[in-house]
């Protein structure tokens, strides 16, 4: 049982839930109770550890949600498996913290929040990116602490940004919604890296040049780079949107940063550790005209020596899917995905379906399960 730091709704649920964090808006816990569940969920604002998080589940738990913070690894799968748990739900889209492979050795379907994040997290990418470009954030604090004499010609310059190259590295839904939002709001040309090309990005950007060019103003160009380096070289705002794995660990380093121009901006609001940030920091200290907004960072929530200091780094503590709506949708995919493997229901594997999973009703049916395929389960 839990202790006093949880609170529990529906008491009387014959199956038992644990959520370590407390989630936003109530839909989440009426999707949980209508499959029966009592939910036990965490009030505490700090990072619960691994073992504090093995004994909320004790010895009874038939499902649980989780936060990007935690460690889902061999220790907590064991310790949901022998309390006879039937699923996991990752309160999140990115999965890193996830051991997937500890999951589906114990038949643990493994869910995520997808979808719901996109226009969230690219708007926060398009603020992050104004923010140091514009130097909004060292500007804000100069006029408070009553520095400000007055208006000057050479007052916190910063870059214009319209009409110049917009670089992505990861074009997958975050990525290529910055990207449109970059180009179709600044007339920016757009290079991007990902393994997989997005053609349909490519082509909506096409038609924009299109219905620009009727406009009777210049075109924007779209082009797809063979490597990363190609887009850290060309680019004047960079922003990083693959999810972190081993091919991505510190995917933009010294050397990388060394490419980029230097009144470039880098935004990350994907994962901190795909910077290597103590490199970022030696290089925003050299470069003083080079500027990067992080929304995350590679041991948080604490920040790499120096960072804190920096004068042309904006940054925030991880809250680019931080809107009311999305993180009140993440909660309610994740609860769907725990109610529905405890109602027998099938996975959905159609990401264009999951808005439908914020209508009333909502399918009869999980909205994301990562490892759905590995443990061979009935799709939609
Ligand atoms: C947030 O960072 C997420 O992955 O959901
Ligand atoms: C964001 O919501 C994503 O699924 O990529």
């Amino acid at each position: 049982m839990t202790g006093k730091n949880w609170k529990v709704f529906n008491p009387s649920g014959a199956r038992r839930v644990v959520v370590t964090k407390a989630l936003p808006g109530d839909r989440w816990l009426d999707i949980l109770a209508r499959a029966d569940a009592r939910v036990e969920y965490g009030i505490e604002t700090r990072i619960l550890s691994v073992d504090e998080i093995a004994a909320a589940i004790g010895k009874r738990c038939d499902g649980a949600i989780g936060q990007l913070t935690e460690s889902w690894r061999e220790a907590l799968f064991s310790a949901l498996s022998a309390a006879g748990g039937a699923v996991y739900s990752n309160y999140a889209v990115g999965h890193d913290n996830v051991d997937l492979d500890a999951a589906t050795q114990r038949g643990i379907p493994v869910g995520n929040t997808p979808g719901v994040l996109t226009e969230a997290t690219a708007e926060m990418a398009v603020a992050l990116t104004f923010a140091a470009a514009r130097r909004i954030p060292e500007a804000d604090a100069y006029l408070r602490s009553g520095k400000y004499e007055g208006w000057l010609p050479t007052l916190f310059l910063g870059e214009m940004l319209s009409r110049k190259t917009v670089g992505v590295i990861g074009a997958g839904r975050i990525g290529a919604e910055y990207a449109k939002m970059m180009v179709e709001g600044f007339k920016m040309d757009l290079v991007y890296f990902d393994t997989n090309p997005n053609p349909a990005l490519e082509n909506h950007i096409r038609e924009f040049s299109t219905f620009l060019i009727a406009q009777g103003e210049a075109p924007v160009n779209v082009t797809c780079a063979s490597d990363v380096e190609e887009v850290l070289q060309q680019a004047d705002v960079v922003s990083l949107h693959p999810p972190l794995d081993e091919t991505t660990r510190h995917l933009v380093d010294e050397k990388r940063l060394d490419l980029m121009k230097k009144n470039a901006v880098l935004v990350n609001t994907a994962r901190g550790p795909v910077v290597d940030e103590a490199a970022l920091v030696v290089h925003c200290k050299k470069n003083p005209d080079f500027r990067a907004g992080l929304d995350v960072f590679e041991e948080e929530p604490e920040m790499k020596a120096g960072l804190n200091t920096l004068q042309n780094v904006v940054v925030a503590p991880h809250i680019a899917s931080a809107t009311r709506w999305t993180r009140e949708a993440m909660a309610t995919l994740a609860a769907s995905n725990v109610a529905a493997i405890f109602r027998g229901w099938p996975v959905s594997t159609d990401p264009s379906r999951i808005p439908e999973f914020l209508e009333h009703p909502a399918p009869r049916a999980a909205p994301s399960i990562v490892n759905a395929k590995e443990l061979g389960l009935p799709t939609l």
